[in-house]
């Protein structure tokens, strides 16, 4: 998994929760690594889920909203990292359809050794779109929080429907959102 889903991490715990629990919740874990993470290298992918794990008993906050508020923050950090590839939409749901499809791939081009997730959307218009996520690495939870922090991005309010999830036995998540109508 690439330095930067790690950094982005790590900067949030430090942003939110200071340096040090960021330290006790690498003291718990067995890290690869001897003081930080590199935007540019690569880590294993269970790295992350130990970290997650560490940090949800470090910080005594419950996994969902962990990954929430990670998801929101990562989503910042690869606008950071790659505008031109979300500045080519205006707008959210056309722009959720092409993650899967063309974002993901481009980053498979960009990082040879990158592990995105399958995304793939089976309906959309600019309104509501139904999108199965499917991964080894089964984090449907951060996928739940970069779809809010795009939301955000774009200046949107989306509901989010987790219907099928791969944590309860389901083959892939299923998510059914639909955009709320500004007032
Ligand atoms: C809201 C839309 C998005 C969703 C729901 C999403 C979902 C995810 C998830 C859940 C992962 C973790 C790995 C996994 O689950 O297997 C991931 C990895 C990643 N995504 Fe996305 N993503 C989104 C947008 C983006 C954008 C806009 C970019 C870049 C411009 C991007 C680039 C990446 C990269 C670089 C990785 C890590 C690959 C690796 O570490 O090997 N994603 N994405």
């Amino acid at each position: 998994m690439k330095g930067m889903i790690f950094t982005s991490l790590g900067d949030l715990v430090e942003e939110e929760f200071g340096i040090g629990a960021w330290n006790r919740t690498l003291a718990r874990i067995d890290s690869v690594v001897d003081g930080a993470y590199i935007e540019a290298d690569t880590y294993p992918a269970s790295e992350m889920l130990s970290l997650v794990g560490a940090l949800v008993e470090e910080l005594q906050v419950p996994a969902p909203q962990l990954l929430d508020l990670f998801g929101q923050k990562l989503f910042f950090d690869l606008y950071r990292l790659y505008p031109e590839l979300v500045d080519r939409h205006t707008e959210l749901v056309p722009f959720l359809a092409s993650v899967g499809t063309d974002i993901h791939e481009e980053m498979k081009i960009l990082h040879v050794d990158a592990e995105v997730p399958d995304m793939r959307c089976d309906f959309y218009d600019r309104n509501q779109l139904t999108m199965y996520y499917d991964s080894p690495r089964k984090m449907c939870l951060l996928a739940e929080g970069l779809v809010r922090g795009a939301a955000q991005h774009f200046d949107k309010t989306i509901e989010l429907e987790h219907s099928e999830c791969m944590h309860e036995g389901a083959d892939r998540c299923k998510f059914e959102m639909r955009l709320v109508p500004a007032s």
